[in-house]
């Protein structure tokens, strides 16, 4: 290309009405010259003062330009010489071994990890409304408050509350947050065993990361909460699934190695909703102890409980530090705020700390600030004693509107605490009933999806009642038992 047509191609290229700057116009036309192969490798360029007359341009927009993509190795200065286009050959970059078959490039290959996280993914596009179980109502979160813990502390950010957090996490958050669970959920704990996480998901995966190798066994409930299951297989350990019965985790038929970690929801069995008996918590201390095992108590849900006190920990019953509490603010605030805490035994708890700060490189100090400040001036404890009351009423709502359709044919399970409640679907296909009603606008999930075992799995849906309006609960649940008499129920 002679010096008038590369700037005829330029001139194509760049137009003063796009708004655009001109030196990005000229960047973006060069670098397509360079790369479609108008301007060859070794090619001089024209100099600057030359293309700037051509395209009308300042001088200087040419030098920046050609310096940028100099910069970025499209082109070569040689000094006394001129400006050169350099060569981008993929040969020259990295010589193909000489025995290399021409074959097409192969298709972008996940690992046989990636794949079953991909398949098993099971998250809704749309994470609310009737009956998407596992959601708070966010709507009554009372942002006023939260806007004013915002300003409180963004009026004075100190510098090291936009960095990194410290290992475990804000000191003041730890404080209020072992306050909180001393009263609230009978945890024996000191701020120095807490753990700021972004949530359960994430103190589990440090847990596992943590306490196991490749190829540990580790105990997950049967039903559990899929994500917790995807989280510990995606790294590689022999999951063994034990299966819960009317007093929780019953491990009596269970053979193989000891596991690393055994994984409970002692106060409320996710997704069924038991509560673990006072002889089984001890029993499953005392399997513990004796085979040098972790028991990770998944406290996700337990302040919401309707008609009794909640359920105290099974890590207030520990007196050999063997129960690792984790903790989410997802239910009782809003998931959005990913963050959650661990209560680590003291021989762990500066491990877990280390850890955190070390595999994620943890911050959001601002927010945790703001979050201690909501604990300890009582907000968080108002805020859980108005939605127990909200969501008491709407689980009634939701028990009526079942009951006005279906009498009492459909069994209904685990309604006594929670976000959500078991109908009972014997004899029915759950996965189809669950598609067709998210079809019909209604999302709900499978029981028979949350367990490992097909032999053990019980046909139900989970319908969370927490985040619809109780004036919306009747008509949705008609919408969801037109689909279901589709089915024969
Ligand atoms: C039993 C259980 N554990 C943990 C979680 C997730 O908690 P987080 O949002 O803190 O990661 C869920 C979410 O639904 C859950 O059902």
């Amino acid at each position: 290309m002679t010096t008038i047509a590369l700037s005829d191609w330029l001139l194509a290229r760049i137009s003063r009405e796009d708004g655009a700057p001109l030196h990005r116009q000229l960047h973006e036309a060069l670098l397509a010259a360079v790369l479609e192969g108008e301007l060859p490798a070794g090619r001089k360029l024209p100099s600057s003062r030359l293309l700037a007359r051509e395209l009308g341009v300042a001088r200087n927009t040419v030098i920046d330009v050609y310096e940028t993509l100099a910069a970025q190795g499209c082109l070569e200065t040689r000094h006394g010489s001129g400006t050169y286009v350099a060569d981008l050959s993929a040969e020259r970059l990295a010589p193909p071994s000489p025995s290399a078959p021409e074959a097409a490039p192969p298709a972008p290959k996940l690992s046989a990890r990636g794949e079953a996280v991909v398949k098993g993914a099971r998250v809704f596009p749309r994470q609310w409304g009737a009956f998407m179980p596992g959601v708070p109502d966010v709507t009554e979160f009372p942002t006023r408050i939260w806007a004013r813990l915002h300003n409180r502390h963004w009026n004075r950010a100190a510098p090291e509350r936009l960095s990194y957090a410290p290992a475990g996490g804000l000191p003041a958050l730890r404080v209020a947050l072992a306050e909180h669970l001393r009263t609230a959920r009978g945890v024996r704990c000191e701020p120095g065993q807490i753990v700021i996480t972004t949530g359960i998901h994430q103190s589990i995966d440090l847990t596992a990361r943590l306490l196991t190798d490749p190829g540990d066994t580790v105990w997950l409930e049967d039903p559990c909460y899929w994500g917790l299951r995807h989280s510990v297989q995606s790294l590689g350990l022999k999951l063994r699934p034990v299966l819960v019965d009317a007093e929780g985790l019953n491990w009596s038929g269970t053979r193989g190695p000891a596991p690393r970690f055994i994984v409970a929801t002692p106060s409320h069995q996710y997704p069924l909703g038991m509560v673990m008996t006072l002889p089984r918590r001890q029993a499953l201390l005392e399997q513990a102890r004796t085979h040098g095992s972790w028991i990770v108590e998944d406290d996700y849900d337990s302040e919401f409980r309707y008609g009794t006190r909640p359920i105290t920990s099974l890590q207030g019953l520990d007196r050999d530090g063997l129960v690792i509490y984790v903790g989410s603010l997802s239910k009782t605030l809003f998931p959005g705020l990913r963050l959650g805490y661990i209560v680590a035994p003291p021989g762990l708890a500066s491990a877990f700390a280390e850890g955190v700060a070390e595999l994620y490189r943890e911050g959001q100090l601002q927010q945790q600030a703001m979050l201690a400040d909501f604990i300890a001036e009582g907000h968080f404890a108002a805020h859980i004693r108005r939605m127990r009351g909200l969501y008491s009423r709407r689980r009634q709502a939701l028990l009526e509107a079942i009951r006005a359709e279906f009498g009492e044919t459909l069994p209904v399970m685990g309604d006594n605490a929670g976000l959500h409640l078991i109908l009972g679907l014997p004899g029915l296909e759950d996965k189809a009933i669950a598609q067709a009603s998210v079809e019909a606008g209604i999302a709900t999930r499978p029981l028979s999806g949350y367990y490992h075992s097909p032999g053990a799995a019980q046909s139900g849906l989970l319908l969370g009642y927490a985040c619809v309006k109780e004036e919306a609960i009747a008509p949705a649940f008609a919408t969801l038992a037109e689909v279901l008499r589709k089915f024969g129920a």
